[in-house]
């Protein structure tokens, strides 16, 4: 698998181990008791849910990654390993303080930050110069959204998607899936114990035939 190594910007309080371990879980606890709504969880996701999570991609023909909701970069670390030194990480999140906290932690070329909503995940694919997405990773807190959010962002998820590409969440209820099961043609429930609370793991996959008819 190729992958380039990832400079990280200096900081002050960015320590590397158990400081950095800290200090990431520090902003998102202060993020979570500042919008408990938006971030959904005390704590960031463990290193057995984000392995899980990513070795089900195809990294080989992944050009576009899109991830919802990076928070303090627990999966946009791990992506930036596997991700194809030619490819690109679009990273979006509604907490300015974690675009922020994220465009200081990160310098990688491959990786674009931006602020805003998944609800126009579309735009933010064309400002970054492309037209689909082969991937599209979601952290967030979908049972907590105002109503309609959470529907609107999934329609715009499945024609971001290329046809074959795929929707990959991880969320502590099932509730998501009955936004996902009545638009996209696969998906399948996994659940992962080895995570604060134990997570569920969906992967909805925009099939080839649904996505020409559409
Ligand atoms: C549970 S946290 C996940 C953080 C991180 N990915 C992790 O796994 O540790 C949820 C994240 O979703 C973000 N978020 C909530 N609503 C959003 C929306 N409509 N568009 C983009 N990001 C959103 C929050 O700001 C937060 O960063």
């Amino acid at each position: 698998m190729a992958s380039i190594p990832l400079k990280k910007k200096n900081i002050p309080g960015a320590n590397p181990g158990a400081g950095r371990f800290f200090q990431q879980w520090g902003m998102f606890f202060r993020q979570f008791v500042k919008h408990p709504g938006m971030i959904g969880s005390v704590m960031p996701s463990s290193a057995a849910l984000v392995n899980r999570m990513l070795d089900r991609v195809d990294w080989h023909n992944t050009h576009l990654f899109v991830e919802y909701g990076p928070g303090v970069g627990t999966f946009t670390q791990a992506i930036l390993d596997r991700l194809h030194p030619d490819a690109t990480l679009l990273a979006i999140d509604l907490n300015l303080d974690f675009v922020a906290y994220l465009e200081a932690q990160f310098d990688d070329p491959r990786l674009k930050v931006v602020h805003g909503s998944a609800a126009d995940v579309r735009r933010f694919i064309r400002e970054a110069g492309h037209s689909q997405a082969d991937y599209i990773l979601s952290g967030i807190p979908f049972s907590t959204l105002s109503d309609g959010v959470g529907a609107a962002i999934c329609a715009e998820t499945r024609a971001a998607l290329r046809p074959g590409g795929a929707f990959l969440v991880y969320q502590y209820s099932r509730y998501v899936r009955r936004l996902i099961d009545p638009i996209f043609g696969r998906v399948s429930d996994e659940l992962e114990w080895r995570n604060i609370p134990p997570c569920r793991i969906f992967c909805a996959v925009r099939e080839e035939a649904l996505a020409q008819a559409a």
